[in-house]
């Protein structure tokens, strides 16, 4: 028997939220629940634990609209792992929502099919839309500009896990500020802990709206890149432009290789939500601070926890 189930018998927990639609969601309590229990499928899994079938008899309907790949894998991995079962919508348009179908009716059928929806829209707000006729709890994966809460908890476990702490931290976000939706979740949750520097780094039209008061901004990496405990580099969101024009003079802002990181601290880690386009030389994944692939790798163990959390009771059907 993993230590899990074992604790579990003593310790019931629960979440502060029903819905994950926003970073804005969850507690640190919430949070560190949810980072806590990774840790624990974390340790078991490297120790070659039982997992324990903590979703057995669960249905994760997975609504996606727009592309993924770690987003989408790792959540249906998760539930697998947990021992629930998966429905997926991959192209969410080969649904009834083709044929006008709205997002609220979409929550309401699905409800009857599943027991928690994880979902991806190309809209800001959609995700909330879905869920205000959703019977079970409903997960947002990314919702257009807006947010990615999971990715979020998924990169708090990251530092944490290789920094031991969540608090006084100096970290720079580079990139794409304004269209990235990564961005908005993570400065939302890191934004829990005390004594955080926001440094952020992006041409100046990919600025975030309305950063934290205290945030230094800047458009040169190089200039703070000595500083950082952590920095979190992200895609510029090409198809979040309405001119391709536009997307063609900002795509090429930096790229990090194995030279411009030799003058970083010796402990900073280097985070991507991934996927990567130009912004890391592939020659920058074998050096020490490169972290993003165990990043995405440890992503499932933070979603196994969120839904193992989130499980509400079978809905039931008139
Ligand atoms: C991100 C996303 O979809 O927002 N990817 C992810 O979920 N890991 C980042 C991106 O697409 O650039």
């Amino acid at each position: 028997m993993s230590t899990l189930e074992h604790n579990n018998k003593t310790a019931p927990e629960s979440l502060s939220f029903r819905h994950l639609l926003s970073a804005e969601d969850i507690s640190r309590e919430d949070l560190e629940m949810i980072l806590d229990r990774a840790a624990q499928y974390h340790i078991d899994a490297k120790n070659g634990a039982p997992v324990g079938q903590t979703c057995a008899g669960r249905i994760l309907a997975t609504l996606f609209f727009e592309a993924s790949t770690r987003t989408r894998f790792s959540f249906e991995s998760a539930m697998l792992r947990l021992g629930g079962q998966v429905i997926s919508l991959e192209q969410g348009l080969s649904s009834s929502v083709k044929k006008g179908e709205s997002l609220a009716d979409t929550g309401r059928i699905v409800s009857a099919y599943a027991d928690l929806i994880a979902m991806r829209h190309p809209e800001a707000g959609s995700v909330a839309e879905l869920a205000m006729n959703a019977r079970i709890p409903v997960i947002n994966a990314g919702d257009g500009i807006n947010e990615h809460p999971t990715q979020a908890l998924a990169d708090l476990y990251t530092i944490r896990h290789d920094k031991g702490r969540l608090n006084a931290l100096t970290v720079g976000i580079a990139g794409d500020l304004k269209y990235g939706r990564t961005v908005r979740s993570l400065v939302r949750l890191l934004s829990l802990y005390p004594d955080i520097r926001f440094v952020f780094i992006s041409h100046p039209s990919l600025r975030m709206d309305a950063p934290p008061a205290d945030a230094m901004i800047t458009d040169n990496i190089a200039d703070v890149i000595g500083d950082l405990d952590v920095l979190y580099v992200t895609r510029v969101q090409k198809e979040r432009f309405a001119d391709a024009a536009e997307y063609e003079t900002v795509k090429n802002a930096f790229t990090l290789t194995p030279e411009s990181l030799a003058r970083t601290k010796k402990d900073m880690i280097l985070m991507h939500p991934l996927p990567r386009v130009n912004e890391i030389d592939p020659a920058v994944d074998a050096l020490p601070q490169a972290r993003y692939f165990e990043q995405a790798a440890r992503a499932v163990f933070v979603r196994m926890a969120l839904l193992a959390l989130m499980q509400a009771p079978a809905p039931v059907t008139d």
